[in-house]
């Protein structure tokens, strides 16, 4: 079973070193977080395996990593300065903020309404204002002197860094359709009513990949383009499922309909995950077409175009956007993880299950007590492992506890030395050790020699 409260969660995260509120001893800052020394070994692990699936196993797409702060004008092609808003609205009774929208899907429980049907505060049930449209980027001001010219946005997603490089990408890397530029990175939304942990933060991270593919023969009935669309939908539910280990019962496949569409996209499906709350999106797969490269074309006079050898044309590519959140995939990995069970003594144990490929801890070495016997051989089996795998070196405090411990950050081997391993009473050790299984709870033991083997068969993709 998964964590069924978030509060849980966030106890988790800030008690073991995973995410902390950020600036508390300020007071705290809304709506950010920090991420600890768990949580950024978590945070590199889920984006390692995403780089994994989606660069370094295919050979259609490459990465990229371009500049955060970009020319504005990017933005006005994208249409995030036109469009890039939020329905806002103000409680006229206890002056609270609200996104509109948000209220109307009922996320803050039972939508109140006047006798005329209007939609009251959720608070208090106080009228409301009149809706206002709200930019969510982020404005900053580049050099000393304030004026339009030296306005610039933070950005509010990945995307457009890449189709801006499309011609590079082509020409350096002589790419022929289809193929995909991949792009990991932090994005900046001025979101006004955020909420539920790292779900919707203002700085998030995020993992999108522009696939660049022929334009359909027949625009009005695109049936390659959606069926591209759709595999692409496939492939990603099973990179959750399959690599992250969620549970397919709380994952889903929502398309979006006509009037829900972003403004950008043709058609939309997202991967949704079943939330303490309710279902929740968790990666949008936009069907972009040629918007984008044909906007950009037009705002910067640079036309954007591959040339087809067959047709001897230039053309514009359509695109398949898959787009996810990695800190909100990283949520839901904390959350799909969590488990309360049985230790070995019929105690609740707390467990992070997590596949060993995003463990952030992947072994500890765990000298069974403090005796200054068991040290030498102890720090000589983490010097051999901790240069290959992510590992924890524990001394302190009850051998019972320390597993707990390494059991709540999901660490998936213990690794035990004991007086058998160093030998006693003058007889000599047997150079070997136990290996603790987090999940199992069960021990084998394993000699020095061929431990280093044994852990790569036990920690697959680590
Ligand atoms: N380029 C398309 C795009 O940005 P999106 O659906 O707005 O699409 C993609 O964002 C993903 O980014 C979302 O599915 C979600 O996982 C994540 N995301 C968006 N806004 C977020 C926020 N404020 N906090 C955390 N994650 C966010």
């Amino acid at each position: 079973m998964p964590a069924t409260d978030l509060e849980t969660i966030v106890s988790l995260c800030k008690r073991r070193g995973f995410i902390f509120p950020a600036a508390e001893i300020y007071g705290g800052f809304a709506n950010t977080y920090d991420y600890g020394p768990l949580g950024v070994e978590l945070k590199r692990n889920i984006r390692d395996a995403w780089w994994q699936a989606m660069v370094r196993e295919r050979d259609d797409v490459v990465g990229l990593d371009a500049a955060l702060i970009t020319h504005p004008r990017v933005w006005v092609a994208s249409g995030h300065v036109a469009t890039f808003n939020d329905p806002l609205v103000d409680c006229k009774k206890c002056h609270l903020r609200w996104r509109l929208d948000h209220i109307e899907e009922g996320q803050y429980g039972p939508v109140k309404r006047d006798a005329a049907g209007n939609v009251l505060c959720p608070n208090d049930g106080g009228e409301l204002t009149e809706p206002r449209q709200f930019n969510l980027m982020f404005k900053t001001q580049i050099g000393t002197v304030a004026d339009d010219a030296s306005m610039a946005y933070l950005p509010p997603e990945t995307a457009q860094g890449i189709f801006i490089n499309f011609e590079n990408v082509v020409n350096s890397m002589r790419r022929k359709l289809p193929f995909g530029i991949a792009q990991t990175r932090v994005s900046f939304r001025n979101e006004i009513t955020p909420g539920k942990f790292i779900f919707r933060t203002l700085e998030f991270e995020q993992m999108e990949m522009e696939y660049f593919c022929f334009p359909p023969k027949d625009r009005e009935n695109p049936a390659e383009y959606l069926a591209l669309h759709k595999a692409w939908i496939d492939a990603r539910l099973s990179w959750y499922r399959d690599t992250l280990g969620i549970d397919a019962s709380r994952l889903r496949v929502r398309y979006h309909e006509k009037e829900e569409l972003s403004h950008y996209s043709a058609a939309t499906a997202d991967v949704e995950y079943l939330f303490p709350w309710g279902w929740g999106e968790l990666e949008g797969i936009a069907a972009r077409t040629d918007l984008d490269l044909t906007a950009h074309g037009n705002e910067s006079g640079h036309p954007l175009t591959y040339f087809d050898e067959e047709t001897k044309e230039h053309i514009v590519p359509w695109v398949i956007e898959p787009a996810a959140g990695l800190t909100r995939t990283l949520a839901v990995t904390m959350l799909e993880a969590y488990t309360e069970e049985p230790d070995e003594k019929g105690e609740n144990r707390v467990v992070l299950k997590f596949r060993p490929n995003v463990a952030p801890v992947k072994l500890a070495v765990l000298p069974l007590s403090k005796n200054e016997a068991l040290r030498p051989f102890a720090r000589k089996v983490f010097d051999l492992v901790r240069p290959l795998w992510m590992t924890q070196y524990d001394e302190t405090q009850s051998i019972g506890r320390r597993y707990r411990r390494q059991d709540e950050i999901g660490t998936p081997i213990c690794i035990t030395i004991d007086f058998q391993s160093v030998g006693e009473g003058g007889q000599p050790g047997d150079e070997a050790v136990t290996l603790r299984d987090r999940d199992t709870q069960s021990q084998v033991r394993v000699p020095l020699s061929s431990l280093v083997a044994t852990l790569r068969e036990r920690l697959p993709g680590c």
